[in-house]
């Protein structure tokens, strides 16, 4: 079996240090402070976070993790259906409790419930609109009160938050949940999410009411040097090789991306007969990506080529891309569209702007465009 793994969530196998990041957001939580969680896509955020959870379950039995996934509403009513759900089903294991806590909870909302075959699983909460519309807190409120009621202490994860920007009157449900939130001590909340320019304009805006709601955390990539141990010792499990020196420029090919190391070491595995070598890992390299080539194509055809001399001097190592020497060089034609530029290509999820530096969401497409498509 390929020993490593590209995707979502990933599980122990496979998860390669934040041992420090782990201790951080475990502590902050622990001591209800809500924490913020940003990183551009596929850095490792829900990873991470799950993790956190297994840790803190284990070690604390009054603590409960309660994950919401915000791609999976479209709008404010199935928000708060899954809210309530999520939060009954962490806090109580049979489905009887969780109907009875309903009861005694909400007072002016009538709930409706929906239980499967297997009522542990499948259950869910329905809630009318109307009702809703008028009694927002009721729901927001849950995990305070079963948090006090049962000596619990739990805590929710709004994961892919961003998304909340989707919902019709974005602002006005932001403002409710932290006109809610924001008065919870039992509980404390984890919200984390990818796009650097809709997360900051959540949380780094003033006017915003995420504003300060948490301790605002950067995930950063993970180390070379933690890719380097883990891939030559996931090789060496399966009866393979591959030195430190190899593994060490197999992660770097790739700027240490989480994502994109997995997934390029699952090739350059499957390349390698026995020792993987310079050869092996730059064949794996090409192959993956003329893979992507077609892909790639389709993105360049989409792109200006105002946006495509910049993403050369991005390329190029340029840091002082408005500067007059850049723009001479590359044909950039003015500062003013530089800026535009570059708002274009994050809209297009070509390019991310995190803590001040351009990252390509693809490493593999950065490689491509420096080895084949300027070259
Ligand atoms: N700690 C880690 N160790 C090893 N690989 C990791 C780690 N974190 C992330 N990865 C790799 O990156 C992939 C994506 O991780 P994950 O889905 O957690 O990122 P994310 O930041 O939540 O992404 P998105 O922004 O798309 O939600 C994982 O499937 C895995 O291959
Ligand atoms: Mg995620």
């Amino acid at each position: 079996m390929i020993p490593f793994k590209h995707g979502k969530i990933i599980d122990e196998k496979y998860f390669v240090n934040r041992t420090q990041e782990i201790a951080r957001v475990s502590t902050l939580l622990a001591s209800k402070i809500n924490v913020t969680l940003l990183s551009p896509r596929r850095w490792g955020k829900s990873s991470l976070m799950k993790k956190v959870a297994e840790k803190m379950e284990k070690e604390n039995k009054q603590i409960r993790f309660v994950f919401i996934d915000f791609f999976k509403t479209r709008d404010e009513k199935e928000f708060y259906e899954l809210f309530a759900t999520e939060v009954l089903k962490a806090s109580y294991s049979k489905w009887e409790e969780r109907i009875t806590a309903a009861k005694v909870i909400f007072k002016q909302i009538i709930p409706k419930f929906q239980i499967g075959l297997d009522p542990a699983n499948d259950f869910q909460v329905g809630l009318d609109w109307e009702e809703i519309e008028k009694n927002p807190d009721e729901i927001l409120e849950l995990p305070e009160r079963i948090s006090i009621h049962k000596g619990l202490q739990l805590i929710i994860c709004l994961d892919e938050f961003q998304n909340i920007v989707h919902f019709n009157d974005s602002l006005g449900f932001q403002k409710k949940l932290r006109a809610t939130w924001q008065h919870h001590d039992h509980c404390s909340y984890a919200i984390y999410g990818s796009k650097q320019h809709m997360m900051t304009a959540i949380f780094e805006d003033k006017s915003m009411p995420f504003y300060k709601f948490g301790e605002l955390l950067f995930l950063s990539k993970i180390a070379n040097d933690h890719w380097k141990k883990y891939i030559v010792a996931q090789f060496k499990k399966t009866g393979k090789k591959m030195s430190t020196t190899v593994a060490g420029k197999l992660a770097d090919a790739v700027k240490n991306h989480p994502y994109f190391v997995q997934q390029l070491a699952a090739s350059t595995w499957i390349s390698t007969v026995d020792v993987c070598t310079d050869e092996t890992l730059n064949e794996a390299i090409d192959q993956l990506i003329l893979q992507y080539e077609l892909v790639f194509s389709k993105e360049v055809d989409g792109v200006s080529n105002l946006q495509l001399n910049l993403l050369k001097a991005i390329i190029k190592g340029e840091k002082q891309l408005s500067s007059k020497s850049t723009i001479k060089k590359y044909k950039l034609s003015s500062s003013a569209t530089v800026n535009r530029s570059k708002e274009a290509l994050v809209q297009k999820e070509i390019i991310d702007t995190f803590r001040g530096s351009i990252e390509f969401l693809d490493p593999l497409f950065e490689l491509w465009l420096k080895r084949y498509y300027f070259n």
